[in-house]
């Protein structure tokens, strides 16, 4: 199947009432790790690459690796979202490459670190969904911001400081058109989420809840959630790692977030300790082995165990035949053919011809 329009992806997740994972990938293991738990499990994906990644692989190498997986897995819808993009030119770049969504995180200034406003954060949405949708590409944004640092991006902090306030959200979208949006309940990139198992008070699933009952046709988007299993992080101390104590987003608090609008859940770092738990492994039992398949293979072969069983969990496993993947050029034509963001359009849809006025 050639690749999806994100887009595409969630509004048919929206009608089956499930979430879809998106996971990070640096490199082609990853990229194997994620289509064959897609093949095994039956599933849709979002495979994405965030500025640091398109830095390590450079962009052709991820570009060509992407189409690669297009052609081996005929059989699986699949969207190459950029992940975090900090400004226009980022996400022009990704457009013109080939990727079939991007964020424009436009809650940070292109630093990627300094919280924005919302004026700049619409101003720059705007642009961005205007090129996107021009070509066909769909386009997340963000409002709030998240907590943590990954590869120098992020605002730092535990993910407190800058909830998503709900009716900035029905302005933001009603104003830039975006297909989805990231919110910010309390979650934060990397292993140190929440130092006991998250309740209400640092994990606000009741944010997402009034969000979703204001934009109910809008795709919300999870980040920072992985669940940081304590079996991935045993794995990885018990051969030579230190990895502190820690809580991440436990997969029930995904799923009620699933129930109500979340559509696209971002995995990184369970992928990234499960990788690192199987090499680790090799290297502490097997000190004389030095070909790098001994413990690329075995990582690749943990790293699908685990997206797999996040595939099945947010529900999107069995859905990879439900739907033909539409073309840019179909998805452009949809997309010209719908109210304009910022239009006056009166109902709730942000400009995507969908919903219904509350
Ligand atoms: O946004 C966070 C993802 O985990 C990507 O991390 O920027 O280190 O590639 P990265
Ligand atoms: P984790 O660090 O929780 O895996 O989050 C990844 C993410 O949100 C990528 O955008
Ligand atoms: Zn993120």
């Amino acid at each position: 199947m050639p690749l999806v329009p994100m887009r595409q992806m969630l509004d048919e997740a929206a009608k089956g009432g499930y979430g879809v994972g998106a996971f990070n990938v640096n490199n082609m293991e990853q990229i194997q790790a994620i289509m064959e738990a897609a093949r095994e499990t039956r599933s849709p994906v979002v495979v994405q690459a965030s500025r640091g990644a398109r830095k390590y692989t450079n962009d052709k190498f991820l570009y060509h690796l992407m189409q690669a997986a297009a052609e081996l897995y005929p059989e699986i819808p699949m969207a190459l979202h950029l992940d975090h993009g900090n400004s226009f030119e980022t996400c022009r770049s990704a457009i013109e490459l080939g990727f079939t969504s991007v964020m424009i995180d436009g809650s940070l200034r292109e630093d990627g670190k300094t919280p924005s406003d919302f004026k700049y954060n619409v101003e720059l949405t705007r642009k961005v969904v205007d090129f996107a949708h021009a070509r066909g590409v769909s386009v997340e944004g963000e409002i709030g911001t998240l907590g943590g640092i990954e590869d120098g991006h992020g605002a730092g902090g535990s993910g407190l400081e800058h909830l998503t306030d709900p009716d900035q959200a029905v302005g933001f979208v009603r104003e830039t058109g975006a297909d989805a949006l990231a919110v910010a309940i309390g979650t934060s990139h990397g292993a140190y989420k929440f130092s006991v198992k998250p309740t209400e008070a640092v994990l606000k699933i009741s944010l997402i809840k009034k969000i979703h009952e204001l934009l109910p046709a809008t795709h919300l988007v999870m980040h920072g959630s992985s669940s940081v299993p304590q079996e991935l992080r045993d794995q990885v101390n018990k051969y030579g790692g230190r990895l502190k104590p820690a809580w991440g987003v436990p997969v029930e608090e995904i799923q009620e977030g699933i129930r109500h609008g979340v559509r696209k859940v971002n995995v990184d770092t369970d992928s990234r300790l499960a990788v690192t738990g199987a090499i680790r492994k090799v290297f502490a039992e097997a000190p004389e082995k030095f070909d790098p398949r001994d413990y690329l293979k075995p990582a690749r072969e943990a790293m699908q165990q685990v997206v797999a069983e996040r595939m099945r969990q947010f529900g999107q496993a069995g859905h990879a035949g439900d739907y033909q993947a539409k073309t840019l050029e179909e998805m452009a034509e949809l997309y010209a053919g719908a109210p304009k963001a910022g239009s006056g359009c009166s109902c709730c849809c942000g400009g995507h011809g969908k919903g219904k006025k509350k």
